[in-house]
């Protein structure tokens, strides 16, 4: 049973951790505390960007030598494995920690086994403290491991009455400056930005973080089955990197010639209504992508809806009613209200003029 002293540790790793998301993609933002034998704490620490220490590493080398015979709390299981750094299971018995209290187990295929390995060198490990509350931050990259696939979140900009495009075909702007500006900030927290060639072709948006600072720039992809990006759209300027993904049996000239102006074309199979969407999301996370987001537009935001690729969904409702135009999603199979796609709200509240809905995914059709 963790003791007080460990639970305010881990409030306070959470809390660490909740302030790096964003700035340690692709890896998870951990926060770490070390507590000596008397409970006080004597070092934190959080991830650093890619390549850097892990939180552990850095709350270890905090505390220094106050670290022996203390106990380190961390919002994840420390990992086991070597990957760009070294397993932090061997700096935690190197550092003398008697004991480690984690809350979230680490489901990646490679990194998972850390509890073990540590209990295997007599430190006394326990797991699963304030889980839940460590969740609400890591639970993405979680749930992007454990399905091995990336975390999706579809993000739509509607009218109250649920169109996302006008009968004439405008959009700019549903929503106001500031339901925009957070769309900026929550790109930022992404590994890819992901919108259908139709948005490309009518917004010819740039898909980049510009209404907030960006230390990096989440990758953009574009699902164009038949390579019709136009060489002159603004995602092919070298604000960011851009990945169009193709049908394997796209047009040649075409591929080659979005390489050239910089593009990393993926090929994948053609499926129903376009690209393969489990195939673009399995390279995505081959790229290192582990959290999408789904900008739209409704086709394919549909198809993602339809093949049960969603896992969050972040809506912006404009107070503005049109009537007609686009709706926010087409025919996803579920005719019947027990068909529905089930979602449970986390956040609603006003940004601006706008309302603002966060709902996760809680069961298919
Ligand atoms: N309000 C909002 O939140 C919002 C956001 C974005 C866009 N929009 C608006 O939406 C409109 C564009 O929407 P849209 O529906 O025409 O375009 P879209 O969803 O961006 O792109 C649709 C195209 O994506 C391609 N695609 C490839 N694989 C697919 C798959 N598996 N499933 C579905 N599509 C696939 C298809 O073309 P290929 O077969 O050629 O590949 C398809 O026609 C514009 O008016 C834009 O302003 C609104």
């Amino acid at each position: 049973m963790a003791s007080d002293a460990e639970q305010a540790a881990m409030r306070r790793a959470i809390e660490l951790s909740r302030a790096a998301l964003g700035t340690t993609n692709p890896n998870p933002a951990v926060g770490a505390v070390v507590l000596d034998t008397t409970g006080q704490q004597v070092g934190e620490g959080v991830t650093q960007p890619v390549g850097g220490d892990h939180a552990e590493v850095v709350a270890l080398r905090n505390a220094g030598t106050a670290a022996a015979g203390g106990t380190l709390v961390v919002t994840l299981e420390p990992c086991g494995h070597v990957g760009r750094t070294r397993p932090c299971t061997d700096v935690v018995t190197a550092a003398g920690i008697s004991r480690v209290v984690f809350a979230v187990a680490d489901p990646h295929d490679l990194a998972a086994g850390g509890a073990d390995r540590l209990r295997a060198t007599n430190v006394d490990v326990e797991a699963g403290v304030l889980a839940d509350d460590a969740a609400t931050v890591l639970g993405p990259w979680v749930t992007a491991m454990a399905r091995k696939r990336p975390f999706v979140t579809w993000k739509y900009a509607a009218t109250l009455d649920g169109r996302t495009a006008a009968a004439d075909g405008s959009s700019r702007w549903i929503t106001g400056a500031d339901a925009r500006r957070d769309v900026h900030r929550e790109r930022l927290l992404a590994d890819a930005v992901v919108v259908g060639i139709g948005t490309v072709l009518a917004d010819d948006p740039q898909l980049t973080v510009r209404d907030c600072p960006a230390p990096r720039q989440p990758l953009r992809v574009v699902v164009d089955t038949d390579a019709r990006t136009p060489l002159g759209a603004k995602v092919l300027d070298r604000a960011a990197h851009t990945a169009i993904a193709v049908a394997d049996n796209a047009d040649d000239r075409r591929i080659g010639a979005l390489r050239d102006a910089g593009a990393d074309v993926i090929r994948l199979p053609r499926a129903h209504g376009g690209t393969d969407l489990s195939a673009l999301l399995s390279a995505l996370l081959q790229r290192e992508a582990v959290l999408a987001f789904v900008e739209g537009g409704a086709t394919l935001a549909t198809s993602f809806v339809k093949a049960g690729l969603v896992d969050r969904v972040l809506g912006y409702q404009a107070p503005m009613l049109l009537g007609c135009g686009t709706p926010l999603l087409g025919d996803v199979g579920a005719t019947t209200l027990t068909a529905a796609t089930r979602l449970a709200v986390d956040e609603v509240g006003t940004i601006g003029d706008d309302i603002r809905i966060v709902a996760r995914i809680t069961g298919g059709a």
